[in-house]
């Protein structure tokens, strides 16, 4: 992953790199960088009644459900490692307060995360370096309840309930539900969850715990066919595609990514017209944050963003052509899922990559947030009696019987997912 230096490639990959440098000063000097990255490797979120390891939790996980792991650390070390080479020209060698930003969601496994992060990055903080030499970065968070950049506020949004409710009504959601509800039903069966109320969500956890405890080497259970994680795994896909994609997925995105994307673009803004000399804000957040990011970019393609998952933005100068409104800064977007390669460009619908500034900003304004303020109230009168309208079955029993009549997707109110009420 390192620069693309000349030395050490044959002659024709010199040739082909003297061809190909043109093209990339043409797309001009970096100017500022937002990097929104999820946590590393942690361990699962829960267990189920039915856990054959849930009696080994505090051996399997010794800091505990949902913490950062060892592996988790060193893929953040690698993802900073891989950072400090892609800019390697353009931070400085050390930290800067001025020209480099971090934050985090108050959470232990992001918080970690982002120190492991930087560990790799800068070389003053890098695990070995002799203790005299040894300098610790700062990260900025804020409390859960007042994240509004990184954690959305969408479960207490009435305007963001309302659209979920829209998503979950649609035929197409309904009709996956109900070609599910056998499976559902044996899923209870095999885990001893009650999945009323929540079935997705539920759905999510059990794969989530499933996936964690196969990436440390334990062994599924056996009714964990690759055929049940393949059905988990649509299932969850359904539900995020409810919470990000259409219907509204413009507005949507207003209530939740779109926060984030306008903050960037605000915070690169900024330091154009103040002169600051702030070159790069990291963000070490959630999967959900970058599934909220991809709803609003219009990116979202039904992928789970992998541990230390990264999602780039580049500005950078043009040259030559400053003809279109936005004129003479460009944006490209890179996504790293997969440290064994290189990271995939992006470019937004509508607009090849590197987009001008000025065409970014005009796209992507349906699925930010108004200038006003968040328009998180609810269009319907406020309905004190909302809570009868969606009948919350007592249990199991209920839940079986409502589905023997053909009604139990009525009873299921859509799940929310995990990060809109818990970040993973
Ligand atoms: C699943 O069903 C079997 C057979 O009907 C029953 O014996 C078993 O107790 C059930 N398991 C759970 C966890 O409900
Ligand atoms: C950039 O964003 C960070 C975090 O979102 C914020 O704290 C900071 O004040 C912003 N800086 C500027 C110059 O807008
Ligand atoms: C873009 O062009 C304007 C007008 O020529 C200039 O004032 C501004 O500094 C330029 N911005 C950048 C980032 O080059
Ligand atoms: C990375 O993301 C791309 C685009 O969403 C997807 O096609 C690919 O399968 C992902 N790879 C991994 C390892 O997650």
């Amino acid at each position: 992953m390192a620069g693309p230096g000349l030395g050490g490639h044959s002659a024709a990959e010199r040739l082909l790199l003297l061809l190909l440098l043109p093209l990339a000063q043409a797309e001009g000097p970096l100017m500022f960088v937002a990097v929104v990255f999820r946590h590393g490797d942690r361990a699962p979120l829960a267990s189920y009644p039915t856990d054959p390891h849930k009696e080994a939790v505090s051996d399997l996980w010794p800091r505990g459900l949902g913490q950062l792991t060892g592996e988790g650390v060193r893929q953040q070390l690698e993802l900073g490692r891989f950072l400090r080479s892609r800019y390697e020209h353009f931070l400085s060698p050390e930290f800067r307060r001025e020209e480099v930003y971090v934050r985090s969601t108050d959470f232990d496994r992001t918080l970690e995360s982002a120190q492991a992060n930087l560990a790799g990055l800068f070389p003053e903080s890098a695990p070995g370096r002799p203790e005299a030499a040894w300098r610790p970065i700062p990260v900025h968070t804020v409390p859960v309840a007042e994240d509004k950049l990184l954690r959305f506020p969408t479960r207490s949004c009435p305007r963001y309930r309302e659209l979920l409710r829209e998503a979950t009504e649609a035929t197409e959601y309904q009709t996956a539900l109900e070609g599910w509800t056998d499976f559902l039903i044996r899923l209870e069966n095999f885990t001893g969850l009650s999945l009323v109320g929540e079935p997705l969500r539920k759905a999510w956890k059990v794969l989530d715990t499933l996936i964690c405890q196969e990436a440390h080497g334990l062994p599924r259970p056996a009714w964990a066919s690759p055929d049940v994680l393949r059905t988990l795994a649509q299932i969850s896909a359904l539900d995020i595609g409810a919470h990000v994609g259409p219907p509204h997925a413009a507005e949507k995105a207003q209530l939740s990514g779109g926060i984030l994307l306008d903050a960037i673009l605000t915070n690169f803004s900024r330091v154009q017209r103040l002169g600051l000399p702030l070159k790069m804000v990291m963000y070490s957040a959630h999967d959900s944050t970058l599934l909220a990011l991809q709803g609003a970019l219009g990116l979202y393609d039904s992928h789970m963003p992998p541990y230390a998952a990264c999602l780039g933005f580049e500005f950078r100068r043009r040259q030559g052509d400053l003809g279109d409104r936005g004129g003479n800064v460009s944006v490209s977007l890179f996504y790293r899922n997969d440290s064994a390669g290189r990271p995939l460009p992006l470019s937004l619908p509508g607009c090849p990559s590197p987009c001008p500034l000025g065409r970014f900003h005009q796209l992507t304004a349906p699925a930010r947030p108004p200038e006003h303020g968040i328009p998180c109230h609810s269009l319907r009168e406020p309905a004190r009696h909302a809570a009868a309208a969606v009948p919350l079955l007592a249990g199991t029993v209920a839940v079986l019987a409502a589905l023997s009549l053909g009604l139990g997707v009525l009873a299921w109110r859509p799940g929310c997912l995990r990060a809109w009420g818990g970040p993973v």
